[in-house]
């Protein structure tokens, strides 16, 4: 059971390192009578200090912790860890997969309609950026305000992993001979792909302002809200027509290898959001006062908002049907996706009765049905990583 002080911490310390800092003055109370625990400060590259009580787990919070940030143990969000542990599990890296089939479908001037190369294209164009974009927001935004090393410990795991979605894109557009800089600059260039990027821009540029800090309701809801930005939009829901896009093209043997890779991409941004949840769920515990009724009004008024820019983005993509698919169908489907994510957080549901138009989709996330791809390179991986002496 969680005993948390939910008193929010209004003097948390700057983040400046530079010159010789003052300790904080509990930590010279501490280290005199050695009793209370390691307080340091909000980042974890406070000055240490002697003779400070060990961590206790009670001693640790998911935001505004001012315990030792660099202890990984004892844990107390298990449920981080073991996330961390599964991504691990799942590392996959693009390279390995073979784009000969692609490539060859790609270049013939029959493989695909000019709708469909359309399709794909933009499909790209959205991701290709939308990594970089997510992993910003990790590093630069998110990572400095969630007060705890074992979900840091995750957060550092999925910023590699954008890192190699990002590379996946890449690898996708250079060995189809796709026009690079028109596939990465569609972000600017193309409206329903720049509207779902500007939507999330606000969110992590207010986090990643070097003078703000959590410690008030307010400032704590301001994190909230990127969490539900990156987490259960971005992640949740910006991604969805795309990939439902360009995994119909995998279905029908097309694209075999850019669609291995999108189904692996699919697989961790599954459980990036997955993680995103939990966390936003953790802060609500731990911190009720933050969710109130305007608050979890204004999360749905942002998925609301952002299903509607995904709606937009599918007809811009497909104004025609394609592949069984119709842009009607992702209306349904999105608005299927956005009462999940709000089920999820625990909001009332926005579009009450949609169902699924593509259960399909559910079972490619289960790739152990597709294949033991995974079980075979981690074996592989072990072998290759064992360090000989001799
Ligand atoms: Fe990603
Ligand atoms: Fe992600």
């Amino acid at each position: 059971m969680l005993t948390w002080d939910d008193t929010p911490s209004t003097t948390v310390e700057p983040t400046s390192t530079a010159g010789a800092r003052k300790p904080h003055p509990a930590v010279v109370e501490r280290a005199v009578h050695g009793s209370g625990p390691a307080i340091a400060g909000a980042t974890g590259l406070e000055d240490l200090e002697m003779g400070a009580r060990r961590i206790h787990v009670d001693d640790k919070r998911i935001i505004n912790c001012r315990a030792d940030l660099n202890q990984l143990v004892p844990f107390k969000y298990k449920w981080a860890w073991e996330k961390y542990l599964a991504a691990c599990n799942n590392h996959w890296m693009p390279q390995e997969i073979a784009m000969t089939t692609d490539i060859a479908q790609w270049q013939d001037p029959k493989g695909f309609t000019e709708d469909e190369r359309i399709i794909i294209k933009r499909a790209l164009g959205f991701f290709s950026t939308a990594d970089s974009l997510v992993a910003n927001n990790l590093v630069l935004a998110v990572y400095r305000h969630l007060t705890n090393p074992e979900c840091r410990q995750y957060l550092l795991r999925q910023a590699f992993e954008e890192a190699i979605h990002t590379h996946a894109y890449q690898y996708i557009i250079e060995s189809l001979g796709m026009d690079e800089a028109e596939v990465f600059n569609m972000y600017r260039e193309i409206p329903s792909i720049h509207d779902k990027a500007a939507w999330s821009l606000p969110y992590t540029q207010s986090l990643a302002d070097p003078n703000f800090h959590t410690g008030t309701p307010e400032a704590d809801r301001r994190l909230l809200r990127d969490l539900v930005a990156f987490y259960v939009v971005f992640e949740g829901i910006f991604f969805y027509v795309g990939f439902v896009q360009l995994l119909s093209f995998g279905r029908r043997n097309r694209l075999p290898g850019a669609t291995e890779q999108i189904q692996y991409i699919m697989r961790d941004e599954a459980m990036h959001m997955n993680f995103g949840i939990d966390v936003i769920n953790q802060i609500k515990l731990e911190n009720p006062h933050l969710w109130t009724a305007d608050f979890q009004e204004e999360a749905r008024t942002m998925i609301h908002e952002a299903t509607q820019l995904e709606i937009r983005y599918a007809h811009d993509t497909m104004p025609r049907g394609v592949l069984g698919l119709n842009a009607a169908m992702f209306n349904e489907y999105m608005a299927f996706i956005a009462n999940r994510r709000c089920a999820q957080i625990g909001v009332k549901e926005i579009y009450p009765g949609a169902s699924n138009p593509f259960p399909w989709m559910s079972e490619v996330l289960d790739l152990k049905k597709e294949k033991n791809f995974f079980e075979a390179r981690v074996t592989e991986y072990q072998t290759g990583g064992a360090l000989s002496w001799d």
